[in-house]
């Protein structure tokens, strides 16, 4: 094992659960040091208690949804080691619904938590990175950051947003030594249906049979880790299935994968 993350002050968002939680163990695996965000204090806890160096594990509750709470939580956690090496984007949630029937509402509430929670957290960060000439914003994307399927419009609409203001923060920013890597994960284990918003903002409260044949996240961590060291601008994370050939695929041959998707049946 190299020493890459060693002492490293990571913070990571949507670090409860599924992929941020398995994020944490993996990176204090590797001897980093954690800053672990979420709304509920109690799963953060678990999960500190769980890292290998709970000592070397910060707890900064927060909502992603309250933008303008976002300015004093960057501060605050820039505070917890006094710098911040590498930001770890990561909370989010899921939608489930057709566009005819989603009430514009719904479309908001993805948009503020997917989309301008990562630009306001990175906006106040930013002048930290550059401060420093030094600095990591790794984001989750999705799949759906890359092409569209039905029943996903508020969800892709928001991940491809990512897409736009990352590359172009990457951009702006890469001669002052700061890197940006985007991450689209194909199906990964998680809750991530059970939280998804349907048409009228409730929650979908049910599996998905491709979720629970995704990935584990202790396998996407390490990918993601790989990732990371490597520095990419984006990269799949996944098994290797239909959807990394359609990533793929979706860069030489775009409109064969618009005809397939227009093909789909919605779920
Ligand atoms: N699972 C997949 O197949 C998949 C595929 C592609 C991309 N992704 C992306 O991966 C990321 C992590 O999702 P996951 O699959 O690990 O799902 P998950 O297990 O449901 O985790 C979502 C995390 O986001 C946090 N979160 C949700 N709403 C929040 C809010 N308002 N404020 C602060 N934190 C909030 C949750 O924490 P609290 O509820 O404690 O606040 C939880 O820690 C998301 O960005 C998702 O879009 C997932």
């Amino acid at each position: 094992m190299d020493n890459y993350f060693e002492n490293k002050v990571v913070w990571i968002t949507g670090a409860s659960s599924g992929i941020g939680e398995a994020l944490a163990y993996a990176f204090s695996f590797r001897g980093a040091k954690l800053i672990l965000s979420s709304r509920n204090y109690d799963e953060l806890d678990r999960v500190r208690q769980t890292c290998r160096t709970p000592e070397n594990v910060k707890i900064l509750t927060l909502d992603l949804s309250d933008i303008p709470s976002l300015e004093g939580k960057t501060s605050e956690a820039i505070a917890c080691y006094g710098h911040i090496d590498i930001m770890m984007h990561n909370g989010g949630i899921s939608q489930r619904s057709l566009v005819i029937e989603t009430d514009l509402e719904v479309h908001r509430r993805v948009m503020e938590l997917d989309y301008f929670s990562y630009v306001a957290i990175t906006k106040t960060l930013l002048p930290h990175f550059t401060g420093r000439r030094s600095g990591h914003f790794v984001v989750t994307s999705s799949i759906m950051g890359k092409i569209g399927t039905p029943m996903r419009s508020a969800y892709a609409a928001a991940k491809h947003a990512l897409h736009g203001f990352f590359d172009c923060l990457r951009a702006e920013i890469s001669s002052d030594n700061i890197k940006v890597t985007i991450l689209t994960p194909g199906y990964i284990r998680t809750n991530i249906s059970l939280h998804a918003l349907t048409k009228d903002g409730a929650k979908l409260g049910a599996r998905s049979k491709n979720i629970d044949n995704g990935l584990t996240p202790g396998k996407a961590a390490v990918q993601i880790l790989n990732v990371i060291k490597r520095g990419s601008f984006e990269s799949y994370i996944g098994k290797f299935s239909g959807e990394k050939i359609v990533l793929w695929l979706n860069r030489i041959a775009p409109n064969m994968v618009i005809r397939k998707a227009v093909k789909l049946t919605p779920k």
